[in-house]
């Protein structure tokens, strides 16, 4: 999959522009608040649909209404248009002029590795979930579905549990049982063959440290029922559904210790760079087509063996997009960000670039 052009307007604080895209590198390289991460993050949520953003709003350019990003994407030998709408807190996605909900994804495909990704081991489960969720939404419309349809089930139940609705319990149970099972087994064979590409990652990155990945379970689909009985009087005094994969969590282990309790700032950036590898290896596994890879901030990482495997990562994919405040060696196209514009620029490599797209920044 190749990202053509990305138009954008009124997004964060970039100018309106259509920026062009070769195969190969671009980096995008300047200054502090340039708008290099906007950049990325435009170009994720249009290709996914997906903004880790808690407010919609905070994507629109202050003092503006509405933003609206495009991708034109060049899927499987055939060009695609993908567009995000924002406004007034919604979200509107459109594929080829035609609107879709964010389930009706697959979109284009995108890894987008970045400096905070250390919190994916530090942080709490939410964050583990919420990256194990969103890698299994894009490969599976069918799971984005069922979890959505979880989520919002979860919430009806412990509606009742506070309100009291014993009668309710039987049905609401039932259907979490269905549901969560459904989504626990997707997790389960998407683990077992992430594992493997993470820790071959994490060996790759010349860690000496095995690294396991495992999913912790609240409860499993043959003892959903009885965990449900079992829990009963903690889950009604809570107001709130104690098991399932809601509470779930993708465990992390480095050689012998739990790496949120033990690892290194350096170890956890390490693995958290391996848990984006081997996303990247599951995406194109699944899809057949190698994602786009978008590497955020590469100059931040100072260490020279995950350096080194940034570089490498971003030159053995088809198309890389790597931000920094020095230019990333090896680009096929250079883009000096400013103040929300991006101007083409010579490579440092010298090479000529891409005729005849590469490098235009049309208003
Ligand atoms: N909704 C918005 N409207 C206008 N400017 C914004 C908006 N959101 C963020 N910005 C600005 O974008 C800049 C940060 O851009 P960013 O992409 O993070 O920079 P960097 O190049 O360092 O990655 C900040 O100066 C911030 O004020
Ligand atoms: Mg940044």
């Amino acid at each position: 999959m190749l990202l053509q052009t990305l138009t954008t307007l009124n997004y964060r604080n970039l100018a309106p522009a259509t920026l062009h895209f070769p195969a190969g590198v671009s980096a995008v390289w300047g200054p502090n608040g340039a708008g290099k991460t906007n950049l990325l993050e435009a170009v994720y949520l249009a290709l996914t649909g997906l903004s880790d953003v808690g407010r919609l709003e905070q994507l629109v350019q202050q003092g503006e209404k509405e933003a609206y990003v495009r991708a034109d994407l060049l899927q499987g030998g055939s060009l695609s248009v993908l567009e995000v709408g924002l406004g007034r807190g919604r979200r509107t996605l459109k594929a080829d002029g035609v609107r879709v909900r964010g389930l009706e994804l697959p979109r284009g495909s995108a890894v987008w590795i970045r400096p905070e990704d250390s919190e994916l081991v530090f942080g709490g489960p939410s964050l583990r979930r919420a990256y194990l969720d969103e890698l299994l939404s894009r490969i599976s419309a069918r799971y984005a579905q069922q979890l959505s349809r979880y989520e919002r089930a979860v919430a009806q139940r412990n509606a009742a549990l506070r309100a009291g609705e014993e009668w309710a319990m039987p049905i609401w149970e039932e259907t979490l049982i269905k549901l969560g099972s459904e989504i626990m087994e997707v997790r389960r064979r998407a683990v077992s063959r992430l594992a493997e590409l993470a820790a071959a990652a994490n060996a790759a990155l010349g860690s000496a440290k095995p690294l396991k990945l495992e999913l912790v379970e609240t409860t499993t689909p043959e003892t959903f029922r009885a965990d449900f009985a079992r829990r009963a009087a903690e889950e009604r005094a809570r107001g709130s559904t104690v098991i399932g994969p809601h509470r779930d969590d993708l465990g992390l282990t480095l050689g012998d210790f739990a790496a949120g309790d033990y690892a290194s700032r350096g170890e956890a950036r390490t693995i958290a760079l391996a848990l984006r590898k081997a996303e990247l290896d599951l995406l194109q596994e699944r899809f057949g087509e190698m994602p786009l890879l978008l590497i955020d901030d590469f100059s931040a990482e100072l260490d020279p063996a995950r350096r080194a495997f940034l570089l490498t990562m971003a030159a053995s994919v088809p198309q890389a997009i790597v931000t920094g405040t020095e230019e990333a060696p090896g680009a096929v196209q250079s883009l000096s960000a400013e103040a929300g514009t991006f101007s083409p620029a010579p490579t440092e490599s010298g090479e000529p670039e891409q005729a005849p797209i590469a490098g235009q920044v049309v208003a």
